[in-house]
C-alpha cells in the first residue's frame, strides 16, 4: 500500500468511528424526588408533568444527552427525607435531582445535595435557608422562596387599608416564612400582625382556630395553605362565615390548582403570586396551548415551575455540554440567562433563587385572574448566603 492510499484508508476508517460528541455521552440520569401521595401529591404530578413537556420539546434530550427518569415518592415527610434522597445519590447514582414541594423535605436533600456535590433543582419548596445560609453552587431554585409572595401581599393588605390582621398556616418552614414574608412588608407600612395561629402539617382541623378568628375581627386573614389543605381551608372558611365579613389574603397557592374542588367558596379571593392566568404573553399561550394538548388539562404554577426547572438545566447542560460534573460551569449559564417562562421572562439571583414579578390574582370562576403587578422583580434578600 502506497502511503496516498494508507492515509485514505485511515481518514475513512477514523470518519466510520467518529460519532457526534453527545451521542457518546451516557444518559443524564434525573431523579424526580416529588410528592406523589399525600395533600400535595397534585403539586408532584404537575411538576414532572412539566419537566417532561419541555423534554418532548427539545426531542427527549437534555445538553445533548438522552434522559432516564428515577422516581421516589417522598410523601412530604421529613422524617423520610434523608433516606429517601440516599436512594437517588447513592442506590441510582443520579446527575441531577429534581425536588421537591415540601420545605422541610427540601432541606434535607439541600445538605445531601451540598455534602455529596449532587446537581439539585428545587421546583418548588420554598425553604429560604435553601437561598439562605445552605445556598450553593450546585443547589437551584425554579420556583420562589417563601417570603416571596408574602411580602407581596404584606404591601397589598397595607394598601388596601386593613390595619389589624391574623395570620393562620401550617406551622413548618413554608408557613412561617410565608406569615414572615407578609409581616415584614405589613409592619414597614404600619400595618400589625395581632394573632398568628398555626396548625401541624397536614392537619386540616381549622374549626377552633377559625372560632378564634371570629372573635378577634380582625380587619382581614392572611394565609399560607396549598394542596388538599388549601382546598379544605378555603371551603371550612366560607363555611364558617368568614368569607363574607373577614377579607381572606394568601399566598397564590390557596387558589392554585385547587379551584375546581374550592368551586363557589374561592370566588373573589385575592392572592399573590409569580403566576395566574391570563398574563397572556406569547410563552404562556404556548405552554398552555401544548400542556393541555399533552394532558388535558391547564396548567398550575407548579407545572410551570417543573417546566422551568427543565429549562434550566437545558441552560446550565447546553453550556457545559453535557458535562454534569462542570458545576461552575453550569451555575455562571443559569445566573447569566434570561429565562422565557410562561410567568413571563425572569432571572436567577447570586443566592440562586428566581428574581420575578409577583402578580396579584382575583379568583373568578375557574380562573386565579391577574388583576396587576402587586411588587415587580421582587428579589429574595438571601439572607447568609456565602457562595
Ligand atoms: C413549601 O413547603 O415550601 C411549600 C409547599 C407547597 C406550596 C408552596 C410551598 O404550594
Amino acid at each position: 500500500m502506497n502511503r496516498r492510499i494508507l492515509l485514505a484508508a485511515l481518514a475513512a476508517a477514523a470518519a466510520a468511528i467518529a460519532i457526534p460528541a453527545a451521542a457518546q455521552q451516557p444518559k443524564l440520569k434525573v431523579g424526580f424526588m416529588l410528592p406523589y401521595s399525600g395533600t400535595y401529591a397534585a403539586l408532584g404530578d404537575a411538576i414532572e408533568k412539566g419537566f417532561r413537556l419541555y423534554l418532548t420539546e427539545q426531542g427527549g434530550r437534555i445538553g445533548g444527552r438522552e434522559v432516564e427518569f428515577f422516581k421516589v415518592d417522598d410523601e412530604s415527610d421529613p422524617a423520610k427525607a434523608t433516606d429517601n434522597v440516599n436512594k437517588l445519590i447513592k442506590r441510582d447514582n443520579v446527575d441531577v435531582i429534581v425536588g421537591t414541594a415540601h420545605s422541610g423535605v427540601a432541606m434535607a436533600m439541600a445538605k445531601a445535595a451540598k455534602d455529596n456535590g449532587t446537581l439539585l433543582i428545587i421546583p418548588n419548596a420554598g425553604a429560604v435557608a435553601v437561598t439562605g445560609p445552605m445556598c450553593a453552587q450546585n443547589i437551584f431554585r425554579s420556583s420562589f422562596s417563601n417570603w416571596q409572595p408574602g411580602y407581596a401581599m404584606g404591601e397589598v393588605a397595607a394598601k388596601r387599608g386593613a390595619k389589624k390582621v391574623v395570620t393562620i398556616t401550617w406551622k413548618y418552614a413554608a408557613g412561617d416564612e410565608s406569615v414572615g414574608g407578609f409581616k415584614e412588608a405589613f409592619e414597614k407600612s404600619g400595618g400589625q400582625v395581632v394573632k398568628e395561629l398555626s396548625l401541624p402539617f397536614p392537619n386540616v382541623e381549622f374549626q377552633p382556630l377559625l372560632t378564634e378568628i371570629a372573635a378577634i375581627k380582625p380587619d382581614a386573614v392572611y394565609t399560607f395553605f396549598a394542596g388538599g389543605g388549601a382546598v379544605k381551608f378555603v371551603k371550612d372558611y366560607a363555611a364558617a362565615g368568614l368569607k363574607k365579613t373577614i377579607p381572606l389574603y394568601g399566598a397564590g397557592f390557596l387558589t392554585d390548582g385547587t379551584l375546581d374542588a374550592q368551586g363557589a367558596d374561592a370566588d373573589g379571593l385575592l392572592t399573590t403570586l409569580h403566576y395566574g392566568d391570563g398574563l397572556d404573553n406569547p410563552k404562556d399561550r404556548s405552554f398552555r396551548a401544548a400542556y393541555s394538548k399533552a394532558y388535558n388539562a391547564v396548567p398550575d404554577v407548579y407545572a410551570v415551575q417543573g417546566y422551568d426547572a427543565a429549562q434550566m438545566l437545558g441552560i446550565g447542560l447546553a453550556a457545559v455540554k453535557g458535562d454534569v460534573a462542570n458545576k461552575p460551569g453550569i451555575a455562571s449559564a443559569i445566573v447569566a440567562a434570561k429565562i422565557d417562562s410562561p410567568r413571563g421572562p425572569f432571572t436567577i439571583g447570586a443566592s440562586h433563587n428566581p428574581v420575578q414579578d409577583m402578580y396579584l390574582r382575583q379568583v373568578v370562576g375557574k380562573d386565579n385572574k391577574v388583576i396587576g403587578v402587586a411588587t415587580k422583580a421582587l428579589a429574595d434578600p438571601g439572607r447568609g448566603c456565602k457562595m
